[in-house]
Formats: C-alpha cells, sequence, structure tokens
C-alpha cells in the first residue's frame, strides 16, 4: 500500500506559505498531494491563488456561525480529504481541543517567531518592543494551546537596528517559505519520534 502523503493547507488571507508548498512539491522539492485547500474566510487572495492553480479549494465561513459548528463542517470536509497533515499557513483561528484531539500529531502550524518567544499575534512588533536581536521561524505541531505544541523545527533570522515590523516580517517570511515545505517531509517520512516536547529523528 502506497503510503498516504496528502496534506490539507487552511488558510485566512495572503497565503504566500501555501504557494511557498506548492511550489515545493510542483517542483519536486516536497514529495506530497495537496488535497484541498481550506479558506475560512471568502474572497481572499490565497483561495483565488489556489483555485487559479487549479488546486481543489473550499470556502469554509466562520462568521455567522458558532465555533463548534464551524469546526464540525471543517472536520467533516476534511475526513472526506483524509490527509495525512493539516497545514495551517496563516490561519487565523484557534482551534479547540476536540479538533486538535480529532487529528493527533496531524496538525502543524508556521508562525514567525521563535517560540516559546512571541506566541500570538503581532510578534515581530512584540520582538522588536522587547528589543530581541534575533526572531526567526517555527513550524511546529498544533496543541490545544496558543503557538504552544513541539517544535519540529526553526531558521534564525537577526533583527537589524533599522528595522521596522514590516521589514522584519518581510526577512521572516523568506525564511518561513523555505522552511515549511522541509518540515513537512521531514514529519511525512515518518522517521521521528517524540520524546517529552523533542520532536526527534530516529535512527533508521
Ligand atoms: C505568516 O507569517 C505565518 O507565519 C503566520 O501568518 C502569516 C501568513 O502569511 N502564521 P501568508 O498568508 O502565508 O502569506
Amino acid at each position: 500500500m502506497t503510503q498516504n502523503r496528502k496534506i490539507a493547507i487552511l488558510i485566512s488571507g495572503r497565503g504566500s506559505n501555501m504557494l511557498a508548498l506548492m511550489d515545493a512539491i510542483e517542483s519536486g522539492r516536497l514529495d506530497a498531494q495537496v488535497a484541498v485547500v481550506i479558506s475560512n474566510r471568502p474572497e481572499n487572495q490565497g483561495i483565488e491563488l489556489a483555485k487559479s492553480r487549479g488546486y481543489t479549494s473550499v470556502i469554509m465561513p466562520s462568521q455567522g456561525i458558532s465555533r463548534q459548528q464551524h469546526e464540525q463542517l471543517l472536520i467533516a470536509e476534511l475526513k472526506w480529504h483524509n490527509p495525512a497533515l493539516i497545514c495551517l499557513a496563516g490561519y487565523m483561528r484557534l482551534l479547540s481541543p476536540e479538533f486538535v484531539q480529532t487529528f493527533p500529531q496531524q496538525i502543524l502550524n508556521i508562525h514567525p517567531s521563535l517560540l516559546p518567544a512571541f506566541p500570538g499575534l503581532d510578534v515581530q512588533k512584540q520582538a522588536l518592543d522587547y528589543g530581541a536581536k534575533y526572531s526567526g521561524c517555527t513550524v511546529h505541531f498544533v496543541d490545544e494551546g496558543c503557538d504552544s505544541g513541539a517544535i519540529i523545527a526553526q531558521t534564525v533570522v537577526p533583527i537589524l537596528d533599522q528595522d521596522t515590523a514590516k521589514t522584519l516580517a518581510d526577512r521572516i517570511l523568506v525564511e518561513e517559505h523555505k522552511l515549511y515545505a522541509g518540515a513537512i517531509q521531514f514529519i511525512l517520512n515518518k522517521n521521528w519520534e517524540i520524546i517529552g516536547r523533542r520532536v526527534l529523528a530516529t535512527k533508521n
């Protein structure tokens, strides 16, 4: 039986990480298939890009219904596509513990800081205001907390004296686009284990 290497990508907006994953797959750097792109917001740039590239794209609005109802619909859609991994890429909603427990060790997120520093929102501004000299990006498993799951991969980005939140975000984004595909490949290849909080490569 061939191994399931399907991924679902969940987005809310711009979709540049989603595009980077598609580029990595199309150029053979990431051995995976995009089963579906799901956006919780209608008419955003990301979902238009996914459609224009011919990927199965679903808009599942989160406004106007309860979190529970929205997540039930999302779970049903995801189970239909049966992805090995659910990759959050700028998905601007916290997932409930029930959702997370439905897909154990199957949900990944990319976050534009060096976790555990600066979880949450506006993190480049947080890093600048704190006076940090380095930031970066993190790919991690999603658990029941906010940006608190086990870390899979990180890239360090120096903070320059002249940085604004925008210039720092732009430089981090370049690294995000490189980091996520490699982290997904590593997880799909299954040569890893979690010991405590540590995601470690297993020896073959
Ligand atoms: C990225 O910085 C990502 O790390 C964060 O949200 C942003 C999404 O950007 N979670 P994009 O939609 O992938 O362009």
